[in-house]
């Protein structure tokens, strides 16, 4: 089976083609995967403007998809499927993305498939990685930071989530206080290889507390105080922050992890979404999963920030099911994995 996967939900411009046998088997192959990333759009404004994006992913996603079938050679004639995001993330993007998949899909008469760009997160690590479901999974992004259980395609346990932040968000805000720019995640990971953790005390929300859920915006305050105490250029003081914030970070994922593995145990732990392309961040995990003698998987670096194959693997893993949506249905920008909820109309 192959299936083409267009992601438009925030600003990164995305197109793959994945490959995989028609029984329900974890582990595909990637034909072509081409990313166009906005950031010189966005970054004069330090954060994503949403009627920028959605005027660059019309502008780029027809050249990005011929550009994905010629790296695969490949016509559409070829392809089984065409997924694409159908939310949540910034509306004027997913409808430049499912209106595009749809005309496709229409023209050349072939299933479409709209994709929970969480479930595309969800499921991603299945695609380089041979996991069986059910499995615990810490998706920690830009929009989102949840534990859940991953049963299969559309069938999630929500286990907790974040009470008002999602710790992406609170990366890109620690980089802007700090003057590391956009997007912060990786400045702030390249801050931190220099830097002192034990120097700031920060506090630690939610930690040791009964329960999965998170929260961030303590612990932003703490940073933004702290910066403002920093003398103007003092690179290493800078960098002690960074260390000490994700130091602070890795305490609470962990300790909401290890909760989340007690009641809900799993054979593996999967962490996804952005933030798993944290270095530090998965050394801490791992040291977690080998405690409590579980398996830790994450999506190569690569998959874990906003990419097309995870939405072309997961709608692959749903044309398995002969899970397809019909042409009616409707971008959303909110739409919660739990529930399973697909509304149409
Ligand atoms: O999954 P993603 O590409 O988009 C969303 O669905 O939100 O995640 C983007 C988030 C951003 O907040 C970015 O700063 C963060 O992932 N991120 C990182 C790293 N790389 C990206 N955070 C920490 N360390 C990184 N190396
Ligand atoms: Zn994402």
């Amino acid at each position: 089976m192959r299936v083409m996967g267009i992601e438009t939900s925030c600003d990164e411009t995305a197109v793959a083609i994945v490959e995989a046998p028609a029984d329900p088997r974890p582990v595909g192959h990637i034909l072509a995967n081409v990313v166009y990333s906005q950031l010189t759009e966005h970054r004069r404004f330090g954060g994503v403007v949403p009627e920028i994006a959605a005027r660059a992913h019309l502008e780029r996603l027809d050249g990005l998809i011929a550009n994905a079938l010629s790296e695969a050679k490949l016509g559409f004639a070829d392809l089984d499927a065409i997924a694409a995001t159908g939310g949540p993330g910034l509306i004027g993007g997913v409808m430049v993305g499912v209106m595009t998949a749809k005309a496709i899909a229409f023209a050349h008469d072939k299933p479409f498939i709209a994709v929970n760009h969480l479930e595309g997160h969800a499921l991603s690590v299945r695609l380089t990685e041979n996991v069986s479901f059910p499995y615990l999974l810490l998706l920690v992004s830009g929009g989102h930071c949840q534990l859940l259980t991953v049963e299969g395609p559309g069938r999630f346990k929500r286990l907790g989530t974040t009470i008002d932040d999602a710790v992406g968000e609170c990366f890109d805000k620690t980089a802007k206080l700090l003057g590391l720019g956009f997007p912060g995640g990786p400045a702030v990971e390249r801050a931190a290889s220099g830097g002192d953790a034990a120097r700031f005390a920060l506090p630690r929300p939610m930690w040791r507390k009964p329960g999965c859920d998170f929260s961030f915006s303590g612990l932003k305050t703490a940073v933004r105080q702290a910066a403002e105490k920093l003398a103007p250029g003092d690179g290493q003081a800078i960098a002690d922050l960074c260390a000490s914030f994700q130091r602070t970070v890795g305490d609470v994922l962990v300790d909401r992890c290890a909760n989340a593995l007690d009641l809900a145990p799993a054979p593996a732990l999967v962490v996804a979404g952005g933030v798993a392309a944290n270095a530090y961040l998965r050394r801490r995990l791992e040291t977690l999963a080998v405690l409590h003698g579980v398996r830790l998987v994450a999506p190569p670096v690569k998959l874990c920030t906003d990419n097309g194959a995870m939405i072309a693997w997961a709608g692959l893993e749903r044309l398995r099911l002969g899970m397809v949506d019909s042409l009616d249905f409707r971008p959303r920008p909110r739409w919660p994995l739990d529930t399973g909820e697909r509304i149409a109309a």
